[in-house]
């Protein structure tokens, strides 16, 4: 072998000329996404082509007079790179409407004593968004489990496009396993759907599920969308970025991250997961949460997660034991969980939770209160538009199955009721219609 590892087959490479990089139209490549929708912030992000530097202008009049500019990153250093900008809007007004622009200077970087500024973007479209808290209107949206596909997605974005909700939370299982930053802009900034600025006025909370942890890029999923706001939890929480609890109008939207399907101690995950104490301090995050005054006084509590809280079926996994359980599971994952079920539905239940909004199994259904669970379940669909697969003889084949079809699950108060709508989004039709009455709140 030749020393420096430099040649091959002995031949030594040839220098090459350097050639001038071809520099790219256009440095903003997506419209803004909205994010982690909350009273007074709100989170930006969008993609840029090249080494950048972006900031958000933003103002309460849609002429823009008197905005103020925030640039990417914190203190200190501006978060300068060449793939996702991502901004925090904070100290806003709640239930306000902001107008806002966005922007990017391109940065030629040669190192740390050697940068400047080449040129610098800006999209021309002054988009706007309205900040959550009591008085904004109570109505939200989930989807969940579109797993990059773009036909399910855009059915799904085109419902919420007609509904408008105050905000939309995306309910896990957004990619597959995605190992590179690359991978994850056309599930969530660039996607090839009519509705491509999906999320440029419509504010999204991002949930992450049992997909969204696999893969390189999963463990800096937070530099493509972002935790939320540090201030939203204690210093003893500042880890559990992805957890929320909002009031949006007269309800009160609670988030909660079921983690990954399988139990860290499974052989392909090689020890590096850390989900039971995650779900564990989760527990601690939710009994604060719900004792907050705003949570506390909202008439209807409504939690999230991806994998659902309960299972009737015997046959389903709970995730907290091995494997198969010795073979009385029908999957090897979770198709429930059972530890977050025990650890976080007492507080639920005694705070009157009227319905947890969950995901995960590719199927609607609808699990109404028991004795096992005061509150309500709705698991959402899938990406499977109308098919599935499943072995036959032996071979996996393709199969019509009708309870198979995205969702979007509708939330909001009116009549002195919350009223959970159900979309079937393939066939176009309301597929159920829940209606909880107030819970007894402090006011
Ligand atoms: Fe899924
Ligand atoms: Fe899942």
């Amino acid at each position: 072998m030749a020393a420096g590892g430099c040649a091959t087959d002995g031949v030594a490479a040839k220098p090459q000329p350097k050639q001038a990089m071809p520099v790219p139209d256009r440095l903003i490549i997506s419209p803004p996404v909205l994010q982690n929708a909350a009273e007074t912030s709100i989170g930006v992000g969008f993609a840029v082509s090249a080494m950048a530097n972006g900031y958000v202008d933003f103002s309460e009049s849609p002429d823009m007079s008197g905005a103020k500019r925030v640039k990417c990153g914190g203190f200190r250093v501006t978060d300068m790179n060449d793939k996702i900008m991502l901004v925090r809007l904070t100290g806003l007004k709640p239930a306000t409407t902001y107008y806002y622009r966005i922007g990017a200077d391109r940065i030629s970087y040669g190192g740390g004593y050697k940068m400047k500024i080449i040129g610098s973007e800006v999209d021309p479209r002054v988009y706007s968004f309205k900040t959550l808290g009591a008085d904004a209107e109570a109505s939200f949206c989930v989807i969940n489990d579109t797993h990059a596909q773009m036909k399910p997605f855009e059915m799904a974005i085109d419902k919420i496009a007609a509904l408008k909700p105050s905000c939309v939370i995306w309910n896990g299982d957004a990619c597959n396993t995605q190992e590179t930053i690359e991978s994850l802009l056309p599930i969530f900034y660039t996607p090839e759907i009519a509705h491509g600025d999906y999320a440029a006025e419509q504010p999204f909370m991002f949930l992450p599920g049992n997909h969204d942890v696999r893969g390189l890029a999963a463990r800096r999923m937070e530099r493509v969308m972002m935790y939320r706001q540090p201030e939203e939890r204690l210093s003893r929480d500042w880890d559990l970025g992805r957890n929320f609890a909002v009031r949006c109008g007269d309800i009160a939207l609670v988030g909660l991250d079921t983690g990954e399907d399988k139990l860290d101690s499974r052989d392909v995950f090689a020890g590096l997961f850390n989900m039971e104490p995650y779900r564990v301090a989760q527990r601690d995050w939710l009994a604060d949460a719900l004792e907050r005054p705003d949570i506390k006084s909202a008439p209807y509590l409504v939690a999230l997660c991806h994998i659902p809280l309960y299972d009737s079926d015997p046959k389903s996994n709970p995730g907290d034991c091995d494997k198969n359980g010795g073979g009385r599971y029908s999957h090897d994952y979770a198709r429930w969980q059972r530890t977050c079920k025990n650890l976080w539905s007492p507080l639920l239940e005694k705070a009157g939770c009227q319905v947890v909004i969950t995901a995960h199994q590719h199927r609607y259904r609808y699990d109404a209160p028991n004795s096992e669970h005061a509150w309500g379940q709705i698991v959402g669909g899938g990406p499977e538009l109308g098919v599935d697969s499943r072995r036959v003889k032996g071979a996996r084949v393709e199969v019509k199955d009708g309870g198979k079809f995205p969702t979007v699950i509708e939330g909001r108060a009116e009549e002195g009721r919350l009223v959970v709508s159900v979309h079937d989004v393939f066939n176009g039709s309301l597929v159920d219609e829940f209606r909880y009455a107030p819970r007894n709140v402090v006011a």
